[in-house]
């Protein structure tokens, strides 16, 4: 079967929303304050787990959406772009892959209670107090750093595409009605 030629309005919408939880998650990362040793989670970081599962869920949907209805790269693209690009998008669902996970661990691992909102509790992903999974929980904010400096590079990239390159990249990620806006309005 060939590859779609466009992003479908699903693609679309689980992208731009998955930006916008993940540009909420970075802030709040920061500046929740720290956890002691003793104490429960706050309320800002219980909002952190949430908001963090609310993201795992959409990434789940997004990699199924992908796989069931693959999307061919530009065909303007050389074949290296095409190759290189296509790698990106995979370090991306990695990175933000990793990061959730092991967020998920770095809570587990300390024996903290994670309520999805609040209401719906979620089970552990690892035993509390596991050694190996405490080492492996303190990776999450280098994750967390790496998958930043990815989605800079990302938007670096299409920012490259739309103003010097000049082609429709941008507008392949765009609502269909925001089609050939830079030709209306320049
Ligand atoms: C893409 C999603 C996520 C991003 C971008 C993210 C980002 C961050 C950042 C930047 C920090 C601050 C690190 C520091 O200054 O030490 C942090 C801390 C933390 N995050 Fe996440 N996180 C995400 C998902 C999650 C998830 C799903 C969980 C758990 C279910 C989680 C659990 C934690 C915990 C336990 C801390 C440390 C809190 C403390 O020490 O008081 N994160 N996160
Ligand atoms: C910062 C603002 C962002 C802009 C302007 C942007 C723009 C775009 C555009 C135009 C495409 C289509 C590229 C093509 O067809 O070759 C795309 C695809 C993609 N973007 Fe972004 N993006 C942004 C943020 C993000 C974030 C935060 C993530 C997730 C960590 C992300 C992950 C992806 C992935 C994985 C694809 C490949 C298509 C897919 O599987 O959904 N982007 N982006």
């Amino acid at each position: 079967m060939k590859d779609n030629v466009d992003y479908s309005a699903t693609a679309k919408v689980l992208h731009w929303l998955a930006l916008i939880l993940i540009v909420i998650q970075f802030p709040l990362g920061f500046l929740m304050p720290p956890t002691g040793r003793h104490s429960m989670p706050s309320a800002s970081v219980n909002l952190h787990f949430s908001i963090g599962f609310v993201i795992l869920i959409l990434f789940t949907i997004r990699l199924g959406w992908r796989l069931a209805y693959p999307v061919a790269m530009e065909p303007s693209l050389d074949a290296w772009q095409k190759k290189l690009a296509h790698t990106a998008h995979w370090i991306l669902y990695l990175l933000t892959f990793a990061t959730l996970l092991d967020g998920w661990i770095h809570a587990s691992v300390r024996g903290w209670p994670i309520r999805f909102f609040g209401l719906i509790p979620v089970p552990p992903i690892c035993p509390a107090g596991s050694e190996i999974a405490h080492f492996i929980g303190k990776f999450h904010k280098g994750f967390a750093l790496t998958l930043l400096a990815g989605i800079a590079v990302h938007f670096a990239g299409v920012m490259y595409h739309e103003f010097v390159q000049d082609d429709r990249i941008l507008e392949r990620m765009l609502p269909r009605n925001a089609r050939g806006w830079r030709m209306r309005f320049s």
